[in-house]
């Protein structure tokens, strides 16, 4: 075959600051997917948009060529209307684990394509591995009759969906080349919208557990994959939400669940209820069914009755006991006062030193491992209170995880004021 272009003229294109054509863009992706242009060739290319950016024309194109690279999934024949939602990952963030039946409980279905956890952010697949019996890995046709049958299904993506975004990834990975508004936005974006739902909500998180610790970067991405989403006809809407302070009370794979469980059941902490009922909302408004309250539906137990038959419908067991953590650890407060600080990074990269994370993409995760939270900031503690609890199968990752949380936590004087992120800071789209 004859090749269109050289890769080398590709790349010194971006290097010297210059625009790709949408035929270089085709040719480039197609050709790095069937192994023409070599991983050090595009490692210098992905490092030539990591410095000079992309516009916006070529970003869509760099998007479409990775959707292309694959399959696209099909919903169009269930009987109800498919809405999703994407975060880009922060400490705490189970929200998709409840989130997921409560929207299915209102009527709309629900494909939810995830990922495992890398770094101090948990993936959803990991954090529901951790129920006894629960497959993560569904033919594209179990996929469709869970989603039929249930309203729902969280699984993972094979490997025909976005492959180039895949080996692209990877590369990113070991390049340091993944902070890059165009490269993160066209790898979201080109897995969300091969996967096959009408509209879609993002959670772009900001703060310091988040990816994108500046506001005005978490706007801009989010503001870019609005416009991806919208211009493939996807009906895309983004909030940037909070990610300074851990979401909830729960770090870890089975501690997550647990929270999620109860949320469902009608409890749970009062941040993770808002920005479940909200995207709820959002979601459902996307797919235009906004006459059920999706409040209702943790009060009324039909939102757990829908996780218990997804759970159910993919081998999981979703009355078996969680995997507890073989030893624990508390952290008790040194003096009395008001928690100012519980840093969500420095609690993430804590709970992932205690297994609850991988650091490379093959390592296994401890279902127990994590951290409970028992103080967030704002509230009034008193000497020798616990803090934290940490809980690991490895009594040797206790001083990672202790060193790991060195500042996290700052306990002022009662009635220092608090600065803390707004849970919704600013709604795109
Ligand atoms: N998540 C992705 O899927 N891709 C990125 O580039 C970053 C986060």
């Amino acid at each position: 075959m004859v090749e269109r272009f050289a890769a080398a003229d590709v790349i010194r294109a971006k290097r010297d600051k210059g625009v790709l054509s949408p035929e270089q863009i085709d040719w480039v992706i197609d050709a790095y997917v069937r192994g023409v242009v070599a991983e050090e060739q595009m490692a210098a290319l992905a490092m030539s948009i990591f410095l000079n950016g992309m516009n916006d024309d070529e970003i869509v194109q760099w998007t479409d060529a990775m959707i292309r690279s694959g399959e696209r999934m099909d919903f169009s024949a269930l009987d109800r209307p498919t809405v999703d939602k994407h975060s880009t990952g922060g400490v705490g963030d189970k929200i998709t684990l409840p989130l997921v039946p409560v929207v299915a409980a209102c009527g709309a279905a629900v494909p939810q394509l995830s990922g495992r956890g890398l770094g101090h952010t948990g993936g959803t697949l990991d954090k529901l591995e951790a129920i006894k019996g629960w497959r993560a890995g569904l033919t594209a046709e179990e996929m469709f009759n869970v989603l039929q049958e249930v309203g729902c299904v969280i699984c993972a993506a094979g490997p025909g969906l976005a492959p180039a975004d895949k080996k692209l990834y990877a590369l990113r990975d070991v390049t340091a080349t993944v902070e890059s508004i165009p490269l993160i936005a066209s790898s979201i974006m080109s897995k969300k919208i091969a996967e096959g739902a009408s509209g879609l909500v993002l959670d772009v998180k900001t703060g310091s557990g988040a990816f994108m610790s500046d506001p005005l970067q978490a706007r801009k991405l989010a503001e870019t994959m609005v416009r991806i989403g919208n211009d493939s006809g996807v009906r895309t809407k983004a909030l940037i939400t909070a990610m300074d302070v851990p979401l909830g009370l729960m770090v870890g794979n089975a501690l997550e669940v647990q929270e999620s469980v109860d949320v469902l059941a009608g409890g749970g902490p009062a941040d993770i209820i808002a920005l479940t009922v909200t995207f709820a909302r959002e979601m459902l408004e996307l797919v235009g069914l906004t006459d059920i309250d999706p409040a209702e539906t943790l009060r009324d137990g039909s939102a757990m009755d829908v996780w218990n038959r997804m759970i159910g419908a993919q081998g999981g067991d979703p009355a078996a006991p969680l995997p507890v953590a073989k030893h624990s650890q508390q952290i008790l407060a040194s003096n009395g006062g008001v928690l100012t600080q519980l840093d969500a990074l420095k609690v993430g990269v804590a709970a992932w030193r205690l297994g609850a994370g991988r650091a490379r993409k093959e390592d296994p995760v401890s279902a127990g491992a994590g951290i409970q939270i028992h103080a967030k900031p704002g509230d009034q503690i008193a000497a020798g209170d616990p803090i934290l609890t940490l809980y690991t199968d490895d009594e040797d990752r206790f001083a990672g995880a202790l060193s790991a949380l060195d500042g996290a936590t700052d306990i002022g004087p009662t009635g220092t004021p608090i600065t803390r992120l707004p849970l919704i800071i600013e709604r795109i789209g």
